[in-house]
């Protein structure tokens, strides 16, 4: 999978990317991700990219010459863009899940007030990632990237995220580790037993008696 990410800010993503998973991910050629600085695809002799709105108002505007143009550049037939705005359909694992099809993902961020309209015309898919607003959608590609790249084959053991959260819509089970004993809380005995059918049996009561006691709606959608 390639992934493409246009920002104001590459700086901002660069460095999560440089770390833990993605990092290892990126090293053993799982994924390919570039950063791209939308002002280098200005072409205003000042690499202006935002402008005020028309009609008034306060903040700044993204404007559709540099998206599009660097959109253009890097798009293929097998490309997806996305963009990331709080207007956009709510992020969820199934999503993430579905994107690792992809061969090609484009993720364009906002910043200041927005982006200009006509930028939407350009998105497959529009996506937010939680009913709050963000300064910028720096965050929301990298909370995309990562959630994608975790599930891509080969960047973490299958069993690692099997089970995951909301993967079966239901929330993950417990998990310890040493001490047994810490400030007189105890590991439960049947994760020390040994018996691998009892600690799949007491995973699996424990996944559905936390996802009834804090997530509900998941269980209603299974
Ligand atoms: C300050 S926000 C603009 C919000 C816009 N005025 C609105 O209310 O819809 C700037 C940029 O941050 C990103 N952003 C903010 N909140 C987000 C969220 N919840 N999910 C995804 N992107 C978000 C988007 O790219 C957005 O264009």
């Amino acid at each position: 999978m390639k992934i493409d990410i246009l920002t104001l800010f590459p700086e901002v993503i660069q460095a999560y990317l440089n770390e833990s998973i993605i990092k290892r991910a990126i090293q053993n050629n799982l994924v390919t991700i570039k950063v791209h600085n939308i002002r280098d695809y200005s072409l205003d002799s000042h690499k202006k990219v935002d402008d005020y709105g028309f009609g008034g108002g306060q903040g700044m505007v993204l404007m559709p010459q540099p998206i599009f143009d660097a959109v253009d550049a890097l798009r293929t037939k097998n490309s997806k863009v996305l963009l990331m705005t709080p207007q956009g359909k709510p992020y969820h694992q199934k999503m993430a899940k579905a994107l690792t099809k992809e061969q090609h993902l484009i993720i364009i961020c906002g910043h200041y007030e927005g982006f200009d309209e006509r930028i939407r015309t350009l998105a497959d898919e529009e996506i937010s990632i939680g009913d709050y607003v963000l300064t910028g959608g720096e965050l929301a590609s990298l909370v995309i990237t990562d959630s994608i790249v975790r599930l891509l084959d080969g960047v973490i053991k299958e069993e690692s995220h099997e089970y995951d959260s909301f993967t079966e819509n239901l929330l993950d089970y417990p998990v310890y580790t040493r001490p047994v004993n810490f400030r007189g809380m105890e590991v439960p005995e049947v994760l020390l037993s040994g018996h691998h059918k009892n600690i799949e049996t007491w995973r699996k009561q424990e996944q559905l008696k936390r996802t009834k006691e804090r997530r509900p709606d998941l269980l209603e959608k299974s």
